[in-house]
């Protein structure tokens, strides 16, 4: 058995056994709290913090959804109300948050590697969790989309997946292309604008297509992403309507796939960019059950790093 985590800034290098173990403790969590709302009581006592440098409604709720029905204390530190914009130095604040004595700090933020950065600036024992460091990783989407993927359709050795959007500068993407891989997925099509492709040795065992009816044909879930203009420059956005109709997730695409295709995203998502609203809200849109099942995992995520 693999040991436990004591930090998650990434899913690279994680083994299989650790991944299956959270997700398997995710459905024994959701099943614990039936309609997550009962509260347990495992982390009663841990206080953990909360510090999103990027805007964020579904990640940092959930995170905090998570602690508290595990039973932990939760503080949100406000980055625009905090020494930050006095000039504070990430490992300043890190160092003055460490003295209030905290057992978790879940993190955001736009550079790429910070995470990581604050396990080794860390003086005390805290963990870090990454909640998204620019387009680097964002492991807990990673798990969250795999475990919604796996409550469809558990036999991952022959599911075909299509990732479609703005891959490039997507964090999720690449969580997700993680976590399929390790858990047995062969047949991951990428599919995105050329600008938008990420460089073709990054992920050597996907397929890259240009065309997305190419892409999504046959496929058993479809993951969509939203243009990420933060990272992107003004001059690198395509005309909205022109990448509707080449790269948007239609009724007439969602046909081309397999039967009951899970249609999944991260969220938020941009009606009439990526997205058609009648497959957003149609019967296979699977993009609130991954909201539900975020919840979960970060439960376990937590519960991983923090039980005693
Ligand atoms: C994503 C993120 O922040 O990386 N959202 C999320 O965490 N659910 C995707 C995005 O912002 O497009």
């Amino acid at each position: 058995m693999s040991p436990r985590l004591r930090h998650l800034t990434t899913l690279d290098h994680l083994p299989r056994s650790a991944i299956e173990r959270l997700l398997d403790s995710a459905e024994h969590l959701r099943d614990a709290c039936a309609h997550g709302t009962r509260k347990l009581d495992v982390l009663a006592g841990r206080t953990v913090l909360t510090m999103f440098f990027e805007p964020s409604t579904r990640t940092r709720t959930s995170f905090e959804l998570a602690a508290r029905r595990l039973g932990a204390d939760v503080v949100n530190l406000d980055i625009e109300l905090s020494s930050v914009r006095k000039g504070e130095e990430l490992v300043d604040t890190l160092h003055t948050l460490e003295a209030m004595h905290l057992d978790a700090i879940i993190v955001r933020h736009a550079q790429p590697g910070t995470a990581e950065a604050m396990v080794r600036l860390a003086m005390s024992g805290v963990s870090v969790i990454n909640a998204g460091d620019g387009e680097h990783a964002h492991p807990t989407q990673g798990l969250l989309d795999a475990l919604t993927i796996r409550q469809h359709r558990p036999d991952f050795s022959r599911l075909k997946v299509a990732i479609c959007g703005d891959i490039k500068h997507s964090r999720v993407a690449r969580a997700d292309l993680r976590a399929l891989t390790t858990l047995g997925v062969q047949d991951i099509r990428l599919c995105a604008p050329p600008a938008m492709l990420p460089p073709a040795d990054e992920f050597p065992d996907a397929q890259q297509l240009a065309d997305f009816d190419q892409a999504i044909a046959g496929v058993d879930a479809v993951i969509m992403l939203r243009l990420q203009k933060e990272r992107m420059q003004a001059t690198d956005l395509p005309d909205p309507s022109a990448y509707f109709q080449r790269y948007g997730l239609d009724p007439r695409r969602l046909a081309l796939a397999a039967k009951g295709c899970l249609v999944m995203h991260p969220g938020p998502i941009n009606r009439g960019i990526e997205i058609a609203s009648e497959v957003a809200d149609g019967p296979q849109s699977r993009i609130l059950e991954q909201v539900s099942n975020g919840v979960f995992v970060r439960m376990a995520v937590l519960n991983e790093v923090l039980a005693r």
